[in-house]
């Protein structure tokens, strides 16, 4: 059966705007949350403090944080992939962070500088002085699914780097199709895996991308199997910057319209987040990719 309610964790502020060619205004990103906000998300992931040469579209981290309630009742988490981005992050008045480790050497490598190994070594002290300060810490794992270099990812490879940032202390893991090329079958062998490895569905956020345009039934999949936390992007901003047709996140409204078919409570205003879809699209110049969003707005 499937569950009563899920939290939907909205991405489109950092993982949907790091991937926009376009460089838009503090102001507007702060615009931005505050109407995500609005629109009931019960939480918003709002910027990244990571070097700014890597993503330069987010590089204005500070002043956004600065700009935006962070002691609200709506948690606005940041990612952090090192001390120095947790210096960056706790000065500017961040309450939440998220950790993003690779399953992959290869994104390791290509994402993080790292290897698979260091990555651990360089979130350990992350973690424990986030926890310390009273933060809780989510944990991205990316390319659980397939990853462009090294192709189909072993499942026991992507339990195993998930088990090890639990083990150092991460409250959730964020399981990352990053490249979008899972299928519904493989997300339930993955959660099974999980739960065999003793880590229950309350620990485990979905986190999918469109690319092959298999997020919505990933999304499905992944209810059936008991997962109650989905990352979203509204209106399903992101996608590469290189590509102008490559899709970005599953789109927040997508997954809006069917839980709403499915009598599932999220607490999302649909009217409210597609204006605000919309308004973003008009900000960007660019069709909204979510089909809900075109359809409606
Ligand atoms: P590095 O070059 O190895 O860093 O990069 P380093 O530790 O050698 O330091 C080099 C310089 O960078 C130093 O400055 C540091 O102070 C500075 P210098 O002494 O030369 O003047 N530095 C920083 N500055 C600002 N903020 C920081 C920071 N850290 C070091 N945090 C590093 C390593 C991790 C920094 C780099 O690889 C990086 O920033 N990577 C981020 C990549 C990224 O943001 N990717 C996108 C997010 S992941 C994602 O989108 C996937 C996800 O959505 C899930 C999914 O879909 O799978 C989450
Ligand atoms: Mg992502």
């Amino acid at each position: 059966s499937l569950p009563a309610a899920v939290t939907i964790y909205e991405v489109g502020p950092r993982d949907g705007l790091q991937n926009e060619s376009a460089v838009v205004p503090v102001d507007v990103k702060a615009e931005f949350v505050g109407r995500l906000v609005g629109a009931g998300l019960p939480i918003v992931e709002a910027t990244s403090f990571v070097h700014p040469r890597w993503v330069p579209q987010l590089a204005d981290a500070a002043e956004l944080v600065a700009r935006l309630p962070m002691d609200g009742p709506t948690p606005l988490p940041v990612l952090v992939p090192n001390e120095r981005g947790l210096d960056r992050a706790l000065e500017a008045g961040a309450r939440h962070v998220a950790i993003f480790a690779s399953a992959t050497e290869t994104f390791a490598s290509k994402n993080l500088n790292s290897s698979l190994d260091e990555q651990m070594a360089m979130f350990e002290p992350v973690v424990v002085r986030a926890r310390e300060a009273g933060l809780e810490v989510r944990a991205y794992v990316s390319m659980c699914f397939g990853d462009p270099w090294e192709g189909a990812v072993a499942i026991d490879q992507v339990v195993s780097v998930g088990r090890r940032l639990l083990d150092l202390g991460a409250s959730q893991l964020s399981i990352g199709d990053t490249i979008g090329v899972g299928t519904a079958a493989h997300v339930q062998a993955l959660v099974r895996a999980f739960g065999d490895a003793g880590t229950g569905t309350e620990s485990l956020a979905m986190h999918f991308h469109d690319t092959y345009g298999q997020a919505l039934a990933n999304a499905h999949a992944a209810l059936q199997a008991g997962i109650t936390t989905f990352d979203a992007s509204a209106g399903g901003l992101g996608g590469c910057p290189y590509a102008e047709s490559a899709t970005g996140n599953l789109a927040t409204e997508d997954l809006v319209w069917m839980l709403d078919g499915l009598g599932i409570e999220h607490g999302v205003d649909l009217a409210s987040l597609v204006e605000t879809s919309v308004w973003m699209a008009g900000v960007l110049g660019k069709e909204p990719a979510s089909a809900v969003v075109r359809a409606l707005g």
